[in-house]
């Protein structure tokens, strides 16, 4: 009885631990749906890093707008980046529909991603911190995987 407790017991413990993991993943490559296939290689994100070693905080990446103000707080579930800015990309050359930046980051994953990541680490560039990759090739280093 008391054996097939612990082993009950175990087995319990072992499930809430694998669920915390999933819920912050330490790393984690970046392949969304909305890209059917994709042109460049696949870019690994190190989540735990960003926020315990770099001091990024959750909310400078997640969000939730209410009224035009991040209302995201942790501990509130997550979405997806693309549930939101659940297009994949804006279309190119002369004969696309003109946009404002904040219209194509709000409507398109590929700028909103592209928006985070390159342009934290450009601004940190900018102000000479260190910082993460800024050019295509560092975070992309080769075409289609
Ligand atoms: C800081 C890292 C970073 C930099 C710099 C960066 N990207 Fe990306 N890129 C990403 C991430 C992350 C995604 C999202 C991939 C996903 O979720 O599928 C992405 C997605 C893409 C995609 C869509 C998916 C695909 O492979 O077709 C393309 C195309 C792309 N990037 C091209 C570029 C180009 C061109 C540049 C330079 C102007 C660039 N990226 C710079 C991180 C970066
Ligand atoms: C530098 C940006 C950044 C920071 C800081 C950050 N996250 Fe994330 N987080 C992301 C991105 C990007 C994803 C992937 C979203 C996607 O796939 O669309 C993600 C995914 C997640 C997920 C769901 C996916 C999973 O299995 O991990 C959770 C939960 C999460 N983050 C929680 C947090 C919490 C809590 C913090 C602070 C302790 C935090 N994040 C800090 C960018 C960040
Ligand atoms: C619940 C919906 C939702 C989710 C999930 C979401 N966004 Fe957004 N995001 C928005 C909305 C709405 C705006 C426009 C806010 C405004 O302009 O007032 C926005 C704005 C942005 C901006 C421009 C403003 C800023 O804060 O710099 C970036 C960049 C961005 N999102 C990236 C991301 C990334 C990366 C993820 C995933 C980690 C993500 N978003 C997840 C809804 C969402
Ligand atoms: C708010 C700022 C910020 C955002 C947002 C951000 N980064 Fe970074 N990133 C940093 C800083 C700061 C460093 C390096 C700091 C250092 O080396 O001390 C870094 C380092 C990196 C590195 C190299 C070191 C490592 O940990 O792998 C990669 C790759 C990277 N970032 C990718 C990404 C991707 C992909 C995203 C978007 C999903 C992203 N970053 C979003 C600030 C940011």
């Amino acid at each position: 009885m008391l054996v097939l407790a612990v082993a009950a017991m175990s087995v319990v413990f072992l499930f809430a631990v694998v669920n915390a993991t999933q819920e912050c993943a330490e790393t984690m490559t970046m392949e969304s749906k909305l890209f059917p296939t994709h042109k460049k290689s696949l870019v690994t994100f190190t989540h735990k890093k960003h926020n315990a070693d770099y001091k990024i905080a959750c909310a400078d990446c997640h969000h939730v707008f209410t009224d035009g103000k991040n209302t995201w707080k942790e501990g509130d579930a997550v979405q997806k980046c693309d549930a939101c800015h659940a297009e994949a990309k804006a279309a190119t050359g002369k004969d696309a529909p003109k946009m404002s930046k904040k219209e194509k980051i709000q409507k398109y994953y590929y700028s909103a991603i592209h928006e985070n990541c390159a342009g934290c680490h450009k601004a940190l560039k900018k102000e000479a911190k260190p910082t993460g990759p800024t050019s295509c090739k560092e975070c992309h280093p080769a075409a289609a995987k």
